[in-house]
């Protein structure tokens, strides 16, 4: 299928060429990175509906993915393959509008409710990254552009059934924790979840070296994150030092664990660092649905997981402190993570 991307050069977010990919990244380390077929699977049908021995082993699974990778893939999840072809349709059309159509959303700033734009942040980064956006914060308010037409009732449906899903995968990390399945939604106020849809475009890569960064390393800011691509590979995940090349699994999902979880599981379970690399000439896209504590929930780890409180790694933390200082800084690896972390004394 063609593919439109964005004139780049229109952008009024950047002043000239994107600058390709973070110098401290070879992109021989970006190209020569292979799939990892070892990355875990979770039937979501099991969860539900298995039988109670089949159902503890999916627990037991899902806590070892949690805690090895803080990612891996759903499959049998029940979310129509249709509403997925129409969410990513949708936001291809919308980056093939325009620029005019998206004006009022080119300029926004991190905690708007929609917000378009080249890059991750590029007046904090001052790198240009090699992809398009957009973000519209969808639960318990669904924000979204006018344009296209359809983008709100699609939007609507989507958010609405990965939500349930991602509530669902919330309970049972709850018990693979050795807690009740309702412990963290509870402490984190996730049943009135605050929830984000993002679309990523990342345009044919033409710059230097043969391939490029779309999205730099990071962990996401969230508790849980929800993406599926239109097809063409690119998602790379850290484990044990290593970069590897995501494959999905046909119809799967991939989930990617985020500082939420890491910060309520003390540790325990880690939001997987992570990053999008382009190369070739076909377009990628993703479409990435997150839920998050409420943003005006302060999250900290679970005591029953922190016994006389030793070993605390982390403070409370108001949500929407922490997002706000995700995204109003360079995107820094795991760094954000620190805003949140126990300052031990050096000296003691
Ligand atoms: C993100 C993200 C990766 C991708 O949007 O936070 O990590 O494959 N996207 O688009
Ligand atoms: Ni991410």
């Amino acid at each position: 299928m063609a593919e439109t991307p964005l004139h780049h050069s229109t952008d009024p977010f950047t002043d000239g060429e994107h600058s390709g990919h973070d110098p401290a990244v070879p992109s021989s380390d970006i190209s020569t990175c292979g799939p990892d077929d070892g990355i875990p699977v979770v039937d979501f049908d099991v969860l539900v509906n298995g039988a109670a021995d089949r159902r503890a082993q999916a627990i037991r699974d899902l806590g070892r993915a949690c805690e090895d990778w803080g990612f891996f893939m759903v499959i049998n999840h029940g979310v129509p393959e249709e509403l997925k072809e129409a969410a990513m349709e949708t936001c291809r059309e919308l980056f093939s509008l325009p620029e005019e159509e998206k004006a009022e959303y080119l300029e926004a700033r991190p905690m708007d409710p929609i917000r378009i734009g080249t890059g991750f942040f590029s007046v904090a980064d001052g790198v240009r990254y090699w992809r398009d956006y957009l973000k519209m914060f969808a639960h318990p308010e669904l924000h979204c552009p006018a344009k296209p037409p359809k983008l709100r009732d699609v939007a609507a449906e989507y958010s609405a059934k990965t939500r349930g899903l991602l509530l669902v995968l919330a309970k049972a990390i709850s018990e693979s924790l050795g807690l009740d399945g309702g412990r963290i939604p509870e402490a984190t106020d996730l049943e009135s979840c605050f929830q984000i849809l993002v679309a990523n475009h990342y345009p044919p890569y033409t710059g230097p070296g043969g391939a490029g960064l779309g999205l730099p390393a990071h962990s996401d800011h969230g508790f849980l994150t929800l993406l599926f691509q239109n097809g063409v590979d690119g998602l790379q995940v850290e484990r044990d030092g290593r970069w590897r090349l995501a494959k999905p699994l046909p119809g799967a999902f991939f989930v990617i664990a985020g500082d939420q979880l890491e910060i309520v599981s003390n540790g325990r379970y880690r939001g997987a660092l992570h990053r999008a690399v382009v190369g070739g000439e076909r377009a990628r896209m993703s479409v990435v649905s997150m839920i998050s504590p409420c943003l005006d929930a302060v999250v900290e780890p679970i005591p029953e997981l922190v016994p006389d409180g030793r070993g605390l790694e982390f403070r409370g933390v108001r949500y929407r402190d922490y997002m706000e200082h995700q995204q109003s800084n360079k995107l820094d690896g795991k760094g954000a993570l620190d805003f949140a972390r126990v300052q031990r004394d050096i000296a003691a």
